[in-house]
């Protein structure tokens, strides 16, 4: 379809069009005027059905990942599920979430870069009793906030790794050479070793879109706001902070809100993450005009003297550098006062020692191969899981997630940030650690960590070790992790782990 995002000339994307065949018409919501699909709003314990009907042109294989959602496995969206054009796949799945913001998109493998950022995903919003109880802000006071980095042309149609959506991939991804032309920086360059750059590091867009749009300005009343934030890019990174300085007040992440709010200086979100954001604007005066920033950080693409992220899309902004992301403008009174609650949720924390490898984590390490970056040495493979990647059902584990440094690298790459997601599970993150010569980089972002609650989603920076503990207590079957920077993942950044 199409849709108005700038004037002028309309933008083609591809969109979850979405239509309530049975059911509360309060659970479908659509996002008007954006490519982005509906809001899916559901309890806890409710079945759902869907059916996915694939109307994408010829080559564009695709299945919905229910990202968040605890699924058996066919119900899960892995890549091996992928229909054809004109095929259809019936999800029917029961919701055994805690409430918390999941979302839905494409997960064929090595398509779900360029469906996501032509349009394919939406929100996927679950409650629950313990939710309802605290009377949150809802309706127009709860606010969905997803963050998205897109580049357009000059006739506004979305521009991915220098091509136009729907036509073939121009990345150069088969042939690895031409990195000589690299270090020009030409950024009219469409293919060849421009595109081998942007699937190394990730893409950039130039423009900041919140909800689809660009130049987002929130009109809020003097009154509290719940803000659920998706960083539903690619591959940037955000460190979310107000600009008159005031913290931001957290009630919960990815998985589920938090035991009790946590205010942080600034936020990381990784692409992936979610946040649940308690926004206060009760003290000030009509007329503030505010902003929701990302500040500068440093050390997330430490590769070629950290001089590489504006190769990825003409002028669009590095990784790590200072931009708006959208605009709050107090336009009218309201007096209705919320209090934060001080408890929120009872979450069934675990303990590190529970663990039945508490001794030694089960490791993943992140490194580069040539021009790719794989997991534990290895690329995706469609079925395979190894020894070292099968669990037992409910078995509680810790896996370290170990971002490598690289010596002898190409370009001396000393590693870059991955957000690594794990499906069907959601995990607690229990410890950090950083190799000192790479402190530094991680000093400008590790105070931005919202670790508290459950997550599916977790920022590893260059040489960053982390410890997760989960238990694998719903469903066997075999399901994926993998980094969440989507050219990483169609790069082969993703493996399978099975559950026995
Ligand atoms: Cu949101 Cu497997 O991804
Ligand atoms: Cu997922
Ligand atoms: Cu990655």
């Amino acid at each position: 379809k199409t849709v108005q995002i700038l004037a002028g000339q309309p933008t083609q994307v591809w969109s979850y069009a979405a239509e309530l065949v049975k059911g509360d018409p309060n659970s479908l919501q659509a996002v008007p005027d954006s490519y982005l699909g509906p809001i899916i709003r559901v309890r806890q314990g409710q079945r759902v059905r869907v059916n996915f009907q694939n109307n994408l042109p010829q080559g564009q294989s695709s299945i919905v990942h229910w990202h968040g959602l605890i699924l058996p496995e066919d119900m899960d969206g892995h890549p091996r599920f992928a229909i054809q054009p004109g095929q259809t796949y019936v999800y029917e799945f029961e919701v055994v979430n805690r409430a918390g913001m999941n979302w839905f998109h494409p997960h064929p493998d090595m398509l779900t870069g360029q469906q996501a950022y032509a349009g394919l995903a939406g929100l996927f919003i679950v409650t629950d009793p313990e939710e309802a109880a605290l009377k949150l802000p809802a309706g127009a006071y709860e606010v969905p906030i997803v963050l998205q980095d897109r580049t357009l042309d000059a006739s506004n149609q979305l521009l991915y790794l220098g091509s136009k959506i729907g036509t073939p991939r121009n990345d150069g991804m088969e042939g690895m050479g031409g990195m000589g032309s690299m270090s020009q920086g030409n950024s009219n360059q469409s293919g060849g070793s421009m595109g081998n750059m942007s699937s190394m590091m990730g893409f950039l867009g130039e423009k900041i879109f919140i909800n689809g749009k660009p130049d987002f300005t929130l009109a809020a009343a003097t009154r509290v706001y719940r803000l659920r934030i998706l960083n539903g890019s690619n591959a940037r990174i955000y460190k979310l902070a107000w600009s008159n300085g005031d913290p931001l007040t957290l009630i919960g992440t990815d998985g589920s809100l938090l035991s009790q709010p946590v205010t942080r200086k600034y936020v990381m979100l990784a692409p992936g993450e979610r946040l649940d954001v308690w926004a206060d604007f009760s003290k000030l005066k009509v007329g503030t005009q505010l902003a929701l920033n990302s500040l500068a950080f440093s050390g997330a693409e430490n590769v070629g003297g950290n001089s590489m992220g504006g190769m990825s899309s003409g002028n669009a902004p590095e990784l790590g550098a200072a931009m708006t992301l959208f605009n709050v403008k107090i336009a009218r009174t309201e007096t209705e006062t919320l209090q934060l609650p001080n408890k929120l949720a009872a979450l069934p924390l675990l303990r590190p020692e529970d663990a039945t490898n508490a001794a030694q984590p089960r490791p993943v390490e992140l490194s580069l191969q040539g021009m790719k970056w794989v997991m534990n040495g290895q690329p995706f493979e469609m079925t395979t899981a190894t020894p070292q990647e099968t669990v037992k059902l409910n078995s509680i584990e810790q896996w370290e997630i170990i971002n490598k440094l690289n010596p002898g690298a190409m370009m001396d790459a000393k590693g870059m940030a991955h957000p690594i997601h794990l499906h069907g599970v959601q995990f607690q993150v229990i410890s950090r650690q950083v190799l000192p010569e790479l402190a530094a980089g991680w000093q400008t972002v590790k105070d931005g960590y919202v670790d508290e609650g459950f997550k599916d989603t977790v920022m590893v920076m260059p040489g960053e070790r982390v410890k997760l503990l989960m238990k694998f207590d719903k469903y066997s079957g075999l399901f994926t992790y993998h980094c969440h920077n989507l050219e990483h993942e169609d790069a082969g950044m993703m493996r399978n782990y099975r559950v026995n």
